[in-house]
């Protein structure tokens, strides 16, 4: 059998994030070396609670947990619990796992973990790039060693989640994302764009949380104030931004379209703070940077949620 590609995911798990952690466990390609856990969606007690919980869900109390920082590196931020709730899973009040994190920080185990599979290593950003750029900080030379690095962020034309112009995990701490967006000579980026043109039908996706087994029913649980918010905000169709950007980063043959262009986050402002500003036209002269997700096999994509969901 072939060696598995390794994962090391930063996440701050949050609904959508724990639908993507479960498409990652159930993929026979990949193996994920690590979760770092970021502050984002909720506070990081939660979001180190909530990755711990999945892990057990999922029977692999074997995957390192690391816990990074609880504050973006410069300014405090809101968080979104009115979208994942006051926990991040829902509020459904599970019992905790029995596991606590390592004793190692987030940012020194992803430098860590990037010597152990230098070269190899596909880094996935779920959530606020605040470990990430911790960990550039630390050592600048981490990219060398990185062999993909996909982002969920952004929203590339301009039509933001949280503000008008900005993406929630960008927006949550924008001066990370500068220096993660700086150091990196080319990434995947799956921004919130992406997210809206691959909704997901909320009865197909009721449908495949009837399967039966252990995920779908913790996974219909936890989802289901935030469905219920979606079917009220946003219509018929749900988003789930992180399950997208995990698509691509297990299936790249996926993506239908992709372009490549310069990409600056705005860092002030009084409209625009947080928003990954995107050269189209290529006027200013830089390189091209990131590797934008434009179109997703949806066929696929929806394939990928259903297999994560029914796995036993
Ligand atoms: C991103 O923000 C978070 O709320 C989600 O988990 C996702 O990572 C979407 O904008
Ligand atoms: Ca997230």
């Amino acid at each position: 059998m072939a060696k598995k590609i390794p994962l090391l995911i930063d996440t701050d798990p949050g609904v959508d994030d724990a639908l993507a952690l479960l498409m990652a466990f159930n993929d026979p390609r990949h193996e994920i070396v690590g979760l770092t856990i970021a502050a984002g969606n909720v506070g990081l007690d939660h979001t180190v609670r909530n990755a711990l919980k999945l892990c057990e869900i999922v029977g692999r109390d074997d995957v390192p947990v690391f816990a990074g920082c609880a504050q973006p590196l410069l300014h405090p931020a809101r968080d979104a619990a009115y979208v994942h709730g006051r926990d991040g899973f829902g509020d459904i009040g599970y019992v905790s796992s029995s596991r606590v994190a390592e004793s190692e920080h987030a940012a020194l185990a992803l430098l860590r973990l990037s010597h152990a599979h230098a070269g190899e290593l596909v880094l996935v950003a779920l959530g606020p790039l605040t470990n990430i750029a911790l960990a550039l900080k630390l050592d600048p030379t981490l990219p060398q060693r990185v062999a993909r690095f996909v982002v969920m962020g952004g929203a590339v034309t301009g039509h933001g989640n949280i503000t008008p112009a900005a993406e929630f995990n960008i927006y949550f701490d924008p001066e990370a994302a500068h220096v993660v967006f700086e150091a990196f000579g080319r990434f995947d980026l799956a921004d919130w764009e992406a997210t809206i043109a691959h909704g997901l039908h909320h009865d197909k996706v009721v449908d495949w949380l009837s399967a039966d087994s252990a995920r779908a029913r913790f996974y219909a649980g936890i989802s289901e104030k935030t469905r219920l918010w979606s079917i009220d905000r946003r219509g018929d169709y749900w988003y789930a931004a992180d399950a997208l950007a995990m698509a691509f980063v297990l299936e790249p043959q996926g993506a239908q379209e992709l372009l490549e262009r310069p990409v600056a986050v705005e860092l002030q402002g009084s409209h625009a703070r947080g928003a990954t500003v995107v050269d189209w036209r290529r006027e200013g002269g830089h390189p091209d940077k990131a590797n934008i997700l434009m179109r997703y096999d949806q066929e696929r994509f929806e394939g990928l949620i259903r297999a994560a969901l029914a796995a036993v």
